[in-house]
């Protein structure tokens, strides 16, 4: 018997032991933690069940049958984060570089279709040199299988990614698929093509960390929802961020014990509103100063800062949060910020989590660029996310809401269950001096002036919408975090369907 159990512990270590010392000192050296150290610190402590840990590689060419690190350059299995389930995967740099080989991805595939059935979320630890190259057509085969899960379990289990080391070719299609995106900057990138591709194709120098590290999609490309410092800080952080997501589209929102007072008043917020309306004001104050806790967890803060999106919580339960921000581009929406929040509110949608929406919007950016770019097709995304989004949508217009960017952020007309304004709310086709212009073209200065100020008298506040019901209730500023509670509340039991189709076809 004890030789059984030495021989079950010889063989264990044997996987633990991944690459071997030389590769896991030289993954240290990059500043990087090892597959299994980076499990330790995402999941609660002796949480981890490790599945397939014996799995080995298939491949007997270019020698490999001669090299078998047990477990295949990929660590799978389950765990719990603050007490709830979740499926893992971390690939390890120190075994063939975390290349996917058949198995490898046989394994990843396994675990994703626990988590399907259990309704679990998937995170997936990213740290790999793509295809394993020795295996060829199999390895690209094991690619598309976990790419087939990934799509299966969009919309039912959150998926989230860490790239927390290279992850190039077909590799980054997998996380581009999942939910959420985090990176780790100066030792993850994501590209399709490499730097020396790019090169030779197209004759631009470019580095890796240009081309696609963290910054990068953080930024520009929009790839990626946030970019850490280092392992561990990203790793906390997708503990944090873990504790707002559902288990899976059937569960609702987790509830946490709450301590905040549903009815705490922020007198503050009766002057967030500054007295111009050209003044800008940091829309963040209005979030923090609702949630619980003031504690919000931003996604994609450095892209399209002209919304805010992110995840905070009302009475110990998650709410999506969208805002427009007046202190980007004056809070217009644009191409960028339309489509940040409209995968935001399909997210939300898919899993049940109620959304907020704080209104600030002088309208769609003008311009030749945006125009030409499409922002007609990219605007109606999110026209189209809220249109048909099923979950409570609680509205509250701070300030400006003038036309089609009125209708799209969680108007009445798009089945808003409780729009509230603020009484410095002005809904309005487009703002006084604009209208004016169009409406009395060719009449003097004068003359404009005044009618601009019939105008403002006339539309720039909330009571011609709200006497029409498009608006629920004019409240005070220093109450919305008591009336949104209410709100929340009072929609808990909300069923509403849409008509049944195979899917929409969302403007993509
Ligand atoms: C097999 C690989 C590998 C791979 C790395 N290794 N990538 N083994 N298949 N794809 C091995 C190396 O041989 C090395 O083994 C170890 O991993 C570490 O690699 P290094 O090159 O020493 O590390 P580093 O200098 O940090 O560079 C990392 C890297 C580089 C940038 C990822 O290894 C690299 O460019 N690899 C190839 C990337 C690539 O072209 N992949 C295929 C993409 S195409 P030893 O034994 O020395 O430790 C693709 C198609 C998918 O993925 C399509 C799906 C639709």
């Amino acid at each position: 018997m004890s030789s059984t159990i030495r021989e079950v512990e010889r063989r264990r270590a044997a996987a633990r032991a991944g690459g071997g010392e030389r590769r896991v000192a030289a993954q240290h050296a990059k500043g990087k933690l090892t597959a299994r150290e980076r499990l330790d610190v995402l999941l609660d402590e002796g949480s981890f069940e490790e599945l397939d840990m014996y799995v080995e590689h298939n491949c007997v060419d270019f020698g490999m049958e001669a090299q078998i690190v047990p477990g295949d350059g990929v660590v799978t299995g389950s765990g719990t984060i603050n007490g709830r389930l979740v499926f893992v995967f971390s690939q390890d740099f120190t075994v063939f570089g975390g290349s996917l080989s058949e198995r490898h991805a046989a394994k990843i595939c396994k675990i994703m279709d626990m988590a399907l059935k259990v309704g679990a979320p998937v995170i997936g630890l990213n740290d790999s040199g793509g295809a394993r190259i020795q295996e060829g057509v199999a390895s690209l085969g094991g690619y598309a299988e976990v790419f087939q899960r990934n799509v299966l379990a969009s919309g039912v289990v959150p998926q989230l990614s860490l790239v927390m080391g290279p992850c190039a070719g077909g590799a980054v299609y997998s996380p581009a698929m999942t939910d959420f995106i985090f990176m780790v900057k100066d030792s993850s990138y994501m590209f399709v093509t490499g730097p020396d591709v790019v090169k030779t194709v197209t004759n631009e120098v470019v580095t890796q960390e240009e081309l696609g590290g963290a910054v990068t999609h953080t930024t520009k490309s929009s790839v990626a929802d946030l970019a850490f410092e280092n392992d561990i800080e990203t790793l906390l952080a997708a503990r944090d961020f873990f504790d707002f997501l559902p288990a899976s589209n059937r569960t609702g929102v987790p509830v946490r014990e709450a301590d905040d007072p549903f009815d705490r008043e922020e007198p503050s917020l009766d002057t967030l509103i500054p007295p111009s309306a050209n003044q800008p004001y940091d829309m963040h104050e209005l979030v923090r100063k609702v949630v619980d806790e003031g504690d919000f967890f931003e996604l994609q803060p450095a892209h399209a800062g002209n919304i805010i999106i992110g995840f905070g919580r009302i009475e110990g339960r998650t709410v999506g949060i969208v805002a427009n921000q007046p202190m980007v581009l004056a809070g217009c929406l644009d191409i960028n910020s339309s489509k940040k929040a409209a995968r935001f509110v399909r997210f939300c949608d898919a899993f049940e989590i109620p959304l907020v929406t704080f209104v600030d919007v002088p309208g769609f950016l003008p311009g030749v660029g945006q125009e030409h770019a499409g922002i007609i097709k990219h605007g109606a995304k999110l026209l189209f996310a809220y249109g048909e989004a099923t979950v409570p949508k609680i509205t509250v217009i701070t300030r400006k809401a003038y036309g089609g960017a009125y209708d799209v952020m969680a108007s009445k007309h798009l089945r808003g269950d409780l729009n509230y304004a603020w009484p410095t709310a002005e809904i309005a086709v487009m703002g006084a001096k604009g209208a004016t212009e169009i409406i009395y073209r060719g009449r003097s200065p004068e003359e404009i002036a005044e009618r601009t100020a019939e105008y403002e008298a006339r539309f720039a506040n909330p009571f011609v919408a709200a006497s029409k019901g498009f608006i629920d209730e004019v409240i005070l500023p220093h109450s919305t975090r008591r009336r949104i509670a209410l709100a929340l509340r009072k929609l808990r039991g909300k069923r509403l369907e849409n008509p049944w189709k195979k899917h929409d076809n969302i403007p993509l």
